[in-house]
């Protein structure tokens, strides 16, 4: 098997409606992670690249979160055009979207 040259976690994380904490699952974490498998199917790099779910990744209130390993990059992407973004310039170009990061501090 090929080496992963990158590895994207998308938490897919749920918690119920009343929770204060929220959760990405009702902010579209599970459709991000659909974007992210289809555009890598799509351009054939399933076997370079791996899409993930995760759980809570600690940044509840920026859902839907991504973390792109192994460069450590941190992402809120809200659409399919986000994530054609991340995919085409970070993980095929190497030069990541600095507009869609977000910060772990
Ligand atoms: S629920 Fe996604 S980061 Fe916590």
């Amino acid at each position: 098997m090929a080496r992963l040259e990158h590895h994207v976690f998308i938490c897919v994380n749920e918690r119920s409606a009343d929770d204060p904490r929220g959760c990405c699952a009702s902010r579209g974490g599970s459709e991000i992670r659909g974007l992210f498998s289809d555009e890598l199917k799509a351009r054939g790099l399933k076997s370079k690249i791996r899409a993930n779910k995760a759980g809570c990744l600690d940044l509840c209130s920026r859902g839907p979160v991504v973390v792109v390993y192994p460069s450590g990059i941190w992402y809120s992407p809200q659409s399919g055009d986000d994530v054609r973004m991340i995919v085409e310039d970070h993980l095929i170009g190497g030069k990541p979207v600095t507009d869609l990061q977000i910060s772990r501090t």
